[in-house]
């Protein structure tokens, strides 16, 4: 369906009432956009995060709701469609789209646009990039913007990374004047700087932005159309997932360009830190290990770490012995690069590895060699397995984090809950959650300085009683997100008026 008309949005009066039946309450109504949830869409720390908060949310006193793309992974039988033909058009392009909606404790829905999203991949395949992923999350905002109008009607939209950044755009410049949007207010939330969704200048009309944006304090970056910025200058606040990641992104070293534009909203900036959901990572009651234990009775573990060796081939002996866990992106932010540059001084202190992860060749290759070359001491796995995530975490007895940097990290968490003794480098979240008592912390992004901290580890579980000390203080940790629901529930009053 195609219709000649620039905003295909802007009508007035189209509005059904009953979609504000809350227009006295004192409730916060919040809709999430984002490119990810879990367990619909995942490829790392966002979709969890999406995927629980709305949970929180709702006993913090707020109403939720999520919009993602239906990708060509999410099976279409398991949806109800909720509306057809939403008409989207980025000025006279016009894009055949519905809404469905997916059984979830909180309103899900799913942007279908099958020449957009029915593809193997959710940003790109092999590596590469989709072309029109300008086009793609430009429509992706604009049906989400439908989703507000004609489904779930929000005090605050809660937009998530670049995915999500030219819904406010949108807001001040197409639909300025539209009375449905009136009074709505929009909240950034940056779960990782790195990652921008860059775009040449022509990107700006193809996607049908008013020129007028493209400005420093909009969204022209360095001569590019950048959705990232976007978000952070036409947002009423901005948030990241850890306070010292949110002091961070204000300097040259972790700003990635934009420090300066984040400076600019400091005062609208703040750092909420992650929480996990414990109901899906316990050891208590995961369903994806083959054996269960807590804090009371540790004795599974032994059983978990027995059966992780024997999948991943590694001897039957290493069970007396540490074993180095790592589940990750293999990306530079990651950090990997450092583990496989002193992978055989650490395997030299009769440690075992395992490795789980995929990502970009630079850092797969070596982290795949790593098994070559240290064969019955190394196991690695290139790829993306969900199951084998949740065994690592559980049946390590360290887990590895050396991140570059690190917005929050949630691996880290879920394994202090396994007892597994996160290493990690003091960054960002890593920083804000992992302490002296409950994990090993290095400061310099070097080789050495990670060596140190495995060195240090390894020698802290020779004695087991000082070992088991520090994983029950872990495993006792709440970083569950009741505070953290709380903390976004107060911002959305704040920004709505509302609760
Ligand atoms: P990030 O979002 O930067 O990747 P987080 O620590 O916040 O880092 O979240 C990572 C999440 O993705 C965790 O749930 C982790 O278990 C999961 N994960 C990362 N890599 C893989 C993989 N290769 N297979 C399965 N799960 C993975
Ligand atoms: C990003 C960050 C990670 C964070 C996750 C969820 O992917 O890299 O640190 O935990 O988002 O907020």
């Amino acid at each position: 369906m195609r219709r000649s008309t620039k905003t295909g949005e802007g009508r007035s009066g189209e509005t059904p009432t009953h979609l504000r039946p809350w227009y006295n309450s004192r409730v916060a109504r919040v809709l999430m956009v984002s490119s990810e949830a879990a367990p619909l869409a995942k490829t790392g720390g966002l979709a969890d995060v999406v995927g629980a908060l709305p949970g929180a949310l709702r006993e913090a006193g707020c109403e939720a709701a999520v919009v993602i793309p239906r990708y060509g992974s999410i099976p279409l039988k398991d949806l109800r469609r909720v509306y057809d033909h939403l008409p989207v058009y980025l000025g006279p392009v016009g894009f055949d789209v519905s809404i469905y909606q997916a059984p979830a404790d909180y309103p899900l829905y799913l942007i279908e646009c099958p020449k957009l999203f029915d593809r193997p991949g959710f940003y790109g395949e092999e590596g590469v990039d989709y072309p029109d992923n300008h086009i793609r999350f430009a429509v992706f905002a604009r049906a989400a913007l439908g989703v507000a109008r004609r489904l779930f009607s929000p005090d605050v939209l809660h937009c998530h990374d670049w995915q999500s950044g030219l819904v406010p755009a949108y807001l001040r410049t197409l639909l300025a004047g539209d009375p449905t949007f009136m009074g709505i207010k929009t909240l950034f939330t940056i779960h990782n700087l790195g990652y921008q969704g860059r775009f040449p200048l022509e990107a700006l009309e193809e996607v049908a932005l008013d020129a007028k944006v493209f400005h420093p304090d909009g969204l022209e970056f360095f001569g590019q159309v950048s959705y990232i910025k976007s978000g952070i200058s036409f947002s009423d606040a901005l948030s990241t997932v850890s306070p010292t990641y949110a002091r961070e992104i204000q300097t040259p070293e972790f700003g990635c360009g934009l420090d300066g534009a984040l400076r600019a909203r400091a005062a609208v900036l703040s750092g909420i830190l992650n929480g996990v959901d414990y109901a899906i990572w316990s050891p208590e009651t995961d369903r994806e290990i083959p054996a269960h234990f807590s804090a009371l009775d540790l004795s599974g573990k032994r059983a978990v770490k027995a059966q992780l060796l024997a999948e991943m081939g590694l001897p039957a002996e290493a069970i007396e012995r540490p074993l180095l866990g790592i589940v990750s992106r293999f990306t530079e932010q990651k950090g990997i690069d450092l583990v496989a540059a002193v992978a055989g001084e650490i395997v030299a202190e009769d440690v075992y590895v395992v490795a789980l992860g995929n990502g970009e060749p630079k850092y797969e290759d070596p982290v795949g060699a790593m098994a070559g070359r240290f064969p019955g001491r190394v196991a690695v796995r290139i790829g993306y397995d969900n199951r084998l995530s949740h065994f690592i975490h559980a049946g390590a007895d360290i887990f590895l984090m050396p991140s570059r940097y690190e917005p929050c990290g949630l691996s880290q968490i879920y394994s202090l809950r396994y007892g597994t003794v996160p290493v990690v480098r003091a960054t960002g979240g890593l920083d804000d959650t992992i302490e002296e008592s409950t994990g090993f912390k290095f400061q310099e992004y070097s080789g050495a300085a990670l060596l140190g901290a495995v060195r240090a580890a390894i020698q802290a579980y020779s004695s087991p009683e000082e070992w088991r000390e520090t994983m029950l203080r872990g495993m006792r940790k709440d970083f569950s997100w009741k505070a953290s629901a709380r903390e976004y529930a107060a911002l959305y009053g704040r920004l709505s008026g509302r609760g």
